[in-house]
């Protein structure tokens, strides 16, 4: 099989690591890819947002599956354009998509089916004087959230109405969001442990990988400002055999139907972010792809044939048995450019990516080559992701913090307590 993998990031690089080990993969390109992803396929130079050019490179050289990384192309609608054009596409349509584009749409549709999730009102730019009326009378701390995707910054954990009232303005009045910001979901503030889960859906049928646990702020002990996600692990405890059947019955299930019944089937990865809470699961948001760095650390955890149960999936049958759990753990710790999530600097060296056993995986999230040098190039970026055959998270956060502390580059930072959670639990 020839396939095409849209996307540049740590997640893109994991994902082409996994389908180039795969044995139904006969050749793999990435578009555009990174420095990492040409180790394993072959990097090709068209971005993500020109959809002309990916349709004339998937028609000329014949690819049999297209792979979406990002949220940005399948909201703006490659899947759509490629499907048309009789290409198979794992990843869900514009329509679908927007269960992560517009959080109101998500936040309506689990309303409507029951789907256990915050209490939420949804206000317009127009009615600015209606949401501070409803600040005034909400319980803090509250949660403020753009309607549109903001590249996980646009989420505000509002302590007082004052700080409420900033993050209102931030979207209607600064448009820090730009038209993503026109629209804010307020909602009801939830408390637990967090679980990421992928369903991998051909629309009706699904298959779960194991959970994970990202980690969304910059500092240790969760503190600071939010991130794209700080570092992983897989599998999570606090996803077990009991919770389990609930996200299933009462969250996935209900959110499949309910896509069908709007007559925007879901083909895909649906990313359920979860918060586990005392009443049991809620969601906190869903997205319409692979998390990343979630994904680093469940591939891994993942034996059978991968390549088959997404290409199953685009075609509308999944093969539920294509994939198994293979017993092991798996951590991934970020190194971060200092500054990360506000301004940061580029163009670092990075020492120290050779000579890792089997066991460690360096990911490419923000690099670029320049003269066979491989330099920081974004916020995040190098996923350090460890695999330990045994489930022994303590076994796999010392091998990734091993290997992190030998690569080395200006101003390089990471979290120091991936899966700390787990392990005193
Ligand atoms: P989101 O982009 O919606 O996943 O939000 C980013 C992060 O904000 C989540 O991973 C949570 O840590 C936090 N968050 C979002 N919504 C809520 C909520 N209703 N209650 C508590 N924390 C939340
Ligand atoms: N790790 C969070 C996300 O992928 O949205």
């Amino acid at each position: 099989m020839k396939i095409a993998l849209i996307g540049s990031g740590g997640r893109e690089h994991a994902l082409a690591a996994k389908i180039s080990e795969d044995k139904s993969c006969s050749k793999l390109f990435i578009l555009p890819g990174n420095p990492g992803t040409k180790q394993v396929g072959e990097n090709i130079s068209i971005v993500q947002d020109d959809h002309n050019a990916i349709l004339n490179f998937c028609t000329e050289h014949k690819i049999d599956l297209v792979i979406i990384g990002p949220e940005k192309p399948l909201i703006d609608g490659l899947t759509d354009k490629l499907i048309k054009n009789g290409i198979k596409v794992f990843g869900p349509t514009l329509q679908a998509a927007r269960i992560e584009g517009e959080k109101s749409f998500a936040k309506n549709l689990m309303k409507e089916y029951n789907i256990p999730t915050a209490a939420f009102e949804v206000f317009n730019k127009e009615n600015y004087d209606y949401a501070i009326n409803y600040l005034h009378k909400v319980d803090y701390p509250i949660v403020i959230k753009a309607d549109g995707i903001a590249a996980g910054k646009g989420v505000t954990i509002a302590e007082s109405f004052d700080d409420a009232k900033e993050a209102l303005k931030e979207c209607f009045v600064n448009s820090s969001f730009g038209s993503s910001g026109d629209k804010v979901v307020i909602e009801e503030f939830m408390s637990g442990q967090e679980a990421s889960i992928f369903a991998i859906t051909d629309g009706l049928d699904y298959v779960l990988l194991p959970a994970a646990q990202d980690h969304k702020r910059i500092f240790d002990d969760d503190k600071g400002k939010n991130t794209g996600g700080m570092g992983a692990y897989a599998p999570t405890s606090f996803v077990n055999e009991k919770n389990i059947e609930v996200i299933a019955k009462e969250i996935i299930e209900p959110t499949l139907k309910a896509m069908n019944e709007k007559g925007s089937s879901y083909v895909g990865c649906l990313y359920c972010g979860l918060m586990l809470t005392s009443q049991g699961p809620k969601v906190v948001e869903f997205n319409c792809r692979f998390g990343d760095p979630e994904t680093q650390v469940v591939l891994p955890l993942l034996e059978g044939n991968f390549v088959e149960l997404l290409y199953s999936a685009a075609c509308g049958k999944i093969n539920k048995g294509a994939v198994r759990y293979n017993g092991g753990t798996s951590v991934c710790v970020v190194a971060a450019s200092k500054g990360y999530p506000d301004k940061f600097e580029k163009g670092f060296e990075i020492y120290g990516l050779e000579n890792f056993q089997q066991n460690i995986k360096v990911y490419h999230a923000g690099t670029k080559e320049v003269d066979g040098k491989i330099l920081t190039n974004g916020g995040r970026v190098l996923d350090v992701t460890s695999f330990s055959e045994k489930n022994n998270l303590n076994e796999a956060k010392r091998i990734a913090y091993d290997a992190i502390t030998k690569i080395h580059f200006d101003g390089m930072y990471y979290r120091k307590d991936i899966s700390d959670k787990a392990i005193k639990e």
